[in-house]
């Protein structure tokens, strides 16, 4: 028999999300003269209201979420979304998110859910050629599994010169530097930052045309800085740049890494799925090898935000990083795993995962990669990536049969950065002119891309991970910037 107390909250009142879901299931067909843009703000006012004295209760709070909160929400799981790097979930991960919520909300002790973390940390690995004794770790996002696994660099690089930075800090004079290319992403530098290297010791190589780290300025960088007395803490390949998805010459760094003896660390938020596409395969060539890997199943694999995984080669390194350390109120607290004897599920808190990252209680996120991969399973998930790969050279095609097209950074994943020229104009009024074009689009919001800013040229970005995402939306976004473009120069 359940207790509801008059004041407190509803409980056992779970058929009531049926309406939520109705509400969700509305939302998704994107319908509307403006699937994704202009809307009327006033759901903003609102929502801006000061907090009840007294509860409304939980019609109320069921009434608002349907009424006023998601019809409001974010639309970047409409099939005609392609900025960023970013969709929103497919229905096996969402169901997946509910069923933690309620019934697996820790991830860990012996449970369904906490099973699930590892099992899906091996399906990831075998999906994507990792060895299986790396230990894999979920977390927030990109950011975080950057932080993790740099945090892990800086264990392994400060260890070798005797001092264990987690228990004593960093040492006094030495000198430590990243290294990684101009086109690495920021959170990067940030981790650094949070880890006490600083933001300015991401050393930015140098890119090649095709904007992959430069190995040869790697090299000569390296060199100068070890003269110098500078110690590498880690060089950062990326694969699957944010800007353009160039993937940095992995194989070359490690063979650089070994030779100056550092960590090699391979950004992969974005563009690990992307080993997956066979014609661009050979690119990923070393990360097997690397020290650690970041990557993104709220990227590609579309689970819900805030899932992300660190993959370190050193699961013993790892755990002397982030380790919480033996605690009674852990350790002391679920003793019969000693005995190998689990009669609750309180017993045993499994694979200590809070030992592995930055926290201690987490949501279970392995459920939604699990509920992905036993959906569609390697090949779906195979097909997913050569699809949206072939869009972006679609893309490509069809802007480079344009006259009034350009491309800016050719596809090698499934990015391809454009933008509408014309005959005798400069960049600085072609930047001007993609700008409006951009915010056009985004006002109309059929077809909406991210920009960006290549070598001073403002392009158009669109990065296609959104399952919803058809060849429609791909050649419609190419004709739909030829026209805004036409349009605004007629109207000039
Ligand atoms: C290459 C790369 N690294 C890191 C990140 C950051 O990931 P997140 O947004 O999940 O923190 C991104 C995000 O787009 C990315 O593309």
């Amino acid at each position: 028999m359940l207790v509801s107390y008059p004041d407190d909250a509803a409980f056992g009142d779970l058929t009531s999300l049926a309406r939520i879901i109705e509400a969700l299931d509305q939302f998704n067909e994107f319908v509307g003269s403006d699937p994704a843009g202009r809307r009327s703000l006033e759901w903003r006012e609102k929502l801006r209201v000061s907090m009840p004295d007294q509860g409304e209760g939980l019609e109320s709070v069921l009434k608002e979420l349907c009424e006023t909160v998601i019809p409001n929400g974010l639309r970047n799981g409409h099939p005609g979304f392609s900025g960023w790097v970013t969709t929103s979930p497919t229905t096996s991960g969402t169901a997946a998110t509910l069923a933690s919520t309620v019934a697996g909300s820790q991830r860990f002790w012996v449970q369904a859910f906490n099973l699930l973390e590892e099992v899906s940390l091996d399906w990831l690995k075998r999906l994507l050629g990792f060895p299986s004794t790396w230990q894999g770790t979920y977390c927030t996002g990109g950011s975080s599994a950057n932080l993790i696994a740099l945090g892990a660099a800086r264990q392994w690089a400060v260890e070798q010169q005797g001092v264990d930075p987690a228990m004593t800090g960093m040492p006094d004079g030495m000198k430590w530097r990243i290294y990684a290319s101009s086109e690495v992403h920021h959170v990067v530098n940030r981790a650094a930052a949070v880890l006490g290297i600083g933001r300015r010791s991401v050393v930015p190589i140098p890119v090649n045309s095709r904007r992959e780290l430069d190995l040869g300025a790697l090299e000569s960088r390296l060199r100068a800085d070890r003269e110098e007395g500078w110690l590498p803490m880690s060089l950062v390949a990326t694969a699957g740049t944010v800007n353009t998805g160039a993937i940095d010459p992995i194989r070359g760094m490690l063979d650089l890494a070994k030779e100056f003896g550092t960590w090699l660390h391979v950004d992969g938020a974005y563009g690990m799925f992307g080993v997956l596409d066979s014609r661009v395969a050979e690119l990923y060539d070393g990360v097997a090898e690397a020290d650690s890997v970041a990557l993104d199943p709220h990227k590609w694999l579309a689970a819900p935000v805030g899932n992300g995984v660190a993959m370190v080669r050193d699961r013993a390194l790892l755990g002397r990083a982030f380790t919480l350390e033996p605690a009674s109120y852990l350790e002391g607290s679920a003793d019969s795993a000693e005995q190998h004897i689990v009669q609750s599920p309180f017993d045993d808190f499994g694979v200590p995962y809070h030992d592995f990252n930055l926290d201690q209680s987490a949501p279970s996120r392995g459920v939604q990669v699990w509920a992905i991969l036993k959906e569609i399973g390697r090949k779906g998930m195979i097909e997913r990536v050569v699809r949206h790969n072939s869009f972006a050279r679609r893309l490509e095609e069809v802007v480079r049969d344009s006259p009034q097209l350009e491309v800016l950074s050719p596809a090698v994943l499934s990015i391809c950065c454009f933008r509408f020229i014309v005959d005798g104009q400069d960049d600085e009024s072609l930047n001007s002119l993609n700008r409006r074009i951009a915010s056009a689009l985004r006002a109309e919001g059929t077809y909406v891309p991210s920009t960006t800013m290549l070598e001073g040229r403002f392009a158009i970005r669109p990065c296609y991970i959104n399952p919803r995402a058809r060849l429609d939306d791909v050649e419609g976004l190419a004709s739909r910037v030829i026209e805004i473009g036409n349009n605004l120069l007629a109207s000039n």
